[in-house]
């Protein structure tokens, strides 16, 4: 199975070649056809986020998703299980709701009215019997569920695929440093507001790169927070820390102050919560957190997360924000981008770290702004021929050289993972283009010479 591709193994095996030397064609970031294999390959067999469970509070919650192109219903059912469907139905294929999220007992396809339970089962046919003769078989036209569903620390997933890992491996080595960010307050987290979605211009391997490995790049696409005076000038500020490279091409920056020490204790969490955190966490765990100022990092493919601090001295703010780069495209990606905090924390604290979330990400946030902007222009400049060029006579070639030869692991680093001491190094990029590789190459099904 599989679709036919215009991509061939001298093509893949000229990529793996440059891979190997830290260089990415720059090609591969708009083509289509290499989107095309993105699409089969990538999205329909790994795992992706859907929700929080938060966001699906009580029996009869639901909220609308998409994988790539396949339109998503979750549902709370009526025992509190999460159930996932294919949001078409299965009279003709429409597009069965098309609200965000809501409460209902019963789902009703708006062309020709059939319905449906919260178990996806086919309830209700418009005129029944009298127009379909027998009684219709009802369970064979039931709603389609997604083959996979699973959760980890309140994160739902999804996947398309029947045969692929289940959730926990595939995740791996990550779901520790998962239980470091979404599990050290009682209670876990928990959604504020809706998740706010807007198109950008730009591939998600760039967006994907962007937040999980690159904070080389804070210093200068962000210098606007040095010279407000929020950021240090130090231009190896953002650099301090450990990067950790893991399984399936997770992972994590752990980054620090220039002493390799945390600014100030759980990254502005209210001193009261202290001791639940140092409860729920594991001595490694604590000894992480003894260092961090700010985690950014990401779950392959496309859900990436931050855990920042702002504001100003007595008035620190620590939340997270986890985001998912949805396809639509080679050249763009529908950003989806949720807030969440630690249930346990007072109000007025959730309330003001969601005002300073609100000033530095999404549509209206300073820093996203500016990433916004180079996403953009990396697109642009792959369309051109020079850029386009397979045979790479121009040598259009993106460099990944960062920490290649001169960066070894450091080994008494606590967490899992193979950890770098320095969070300027293109190691996890490297990972993250050589696991898009294997996945897009397996079973290649080439095209047939006429
Ligand atoms: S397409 Fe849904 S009832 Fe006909
Ligand atoms: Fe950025």
């Amino acid at each position: 199975m599989g679709i036919r591709s215009n991509i061939d193994q001298k093509t893949i095996q000229q990529l793996k070649e440059k891979m190997e030397q830290g260089l990415l064609p720059q090609w591969v970031i708009t083509d289509p056809d290499i989107y095309q294999l993105e699409v089969e390959k990538i999205f329909g067999k790994t795992w992706q986020f859907l929700a929080h469970e938060t966001e699906l509070k009580e029996p009869g919650s639901y909220v609308t998703r998409w994988i790539v192109n396949d339109p998503i219903l979750l549902v709370k059912n009526k025992e509190g299980k999460i159930k996932a469907f294919l949001n078409s139905c299965s009279h003709r294929g429409v597009q069965l709701c098309t609200a965000d999220r809501g409460n209902k007992k019963t789902f009703t396809c708006p062309y020709h009215g059939w319905s449906y339970n919260l178990e996806g089962d086919l309830i209700g046919i418009v005129a029944g019997n009298k127009v379909y003769g027998e009684e219709m078989c009802k369970t064979e036209w039931r709603l389609r569920e997604i083959p996979q569903v699973a959760s980890y620390q309140g994160m739902i997933f999804g996947n398309l695929d029947p045969n692929a890992e289940p959730l926990d491996d595939y995740l791996g080595e990550m779901k520790w440093y998962f239980d470091l960010m979404l599990g050290r307050g009682d209670g876990g987290m928990e959604v504020r507001g809706v998740p706010q979605r807007w198109v950008a211009k730009a591939n998600w391997k760039s967006t994907a790169e962007n937040f999980a490995a690159d904070p080389y790049h804070v210093q200068t696409t962000h210098r606007s927070t040095v010279e407000m005076g929020i950021s240090p000038e130090d231009p190896l500020y953002a650099g301090y820390g450990h990067q950790v490279v893991m399984k399936n091409g997770h992972g994590i920056n752990v980054i620090t102050s220039a002493t390799g020490k945390a600014r100030v204790p759980f990254q502005g969490m209210p001193e009261e919560m202290w001791p639940m955190f140092e409860k729920n966490l594991t001595p490694e765990q604590l000894d992480i957190q003894s260092r961090v100022t700010v985690f950014v990092g990401g779950a392959y493919p496309n859900l990436s997360f931050v855990s920042p601090i702002h504001g100003t001295e007595g008035h620190l703010h620590n939340y997270l924000n986890f985001r998912l780069w949805r396809p639509i495209g080679p050249d763009h990606v529908e950003v989806w981008c949720w807030f969440m905090i630690d249930k346990a924390a007072p109000e007025e604290y959730k309330e003001a770290a969601y005002r300073g979330y609100l000033g530095s990400f999404g549509p209206s946030g300073t820093l996203e702004q500016d990433d916004t902007e180079t996403w953009a222009r990396i697109v642009e400049s792959s369309k051109g021929l020079m850029a386009r060029d397979k045979e790479l006579s121009y040598n259009s070639v993106s460099n990944y050289l960062m920490g290649l030869t001169n960066v070894e692991p450091d080994e008494s680093f606590p967490g899992p993972g193979t950890a770098y001491p320095t969070c300027y190094t293109d190691a996890l990029s490297r990972r993250l283009h050589e696991n898009w590789l294997e996945l897009i190459s397996k079973d290649l099904y080439v095209k047939e010479e006429v």
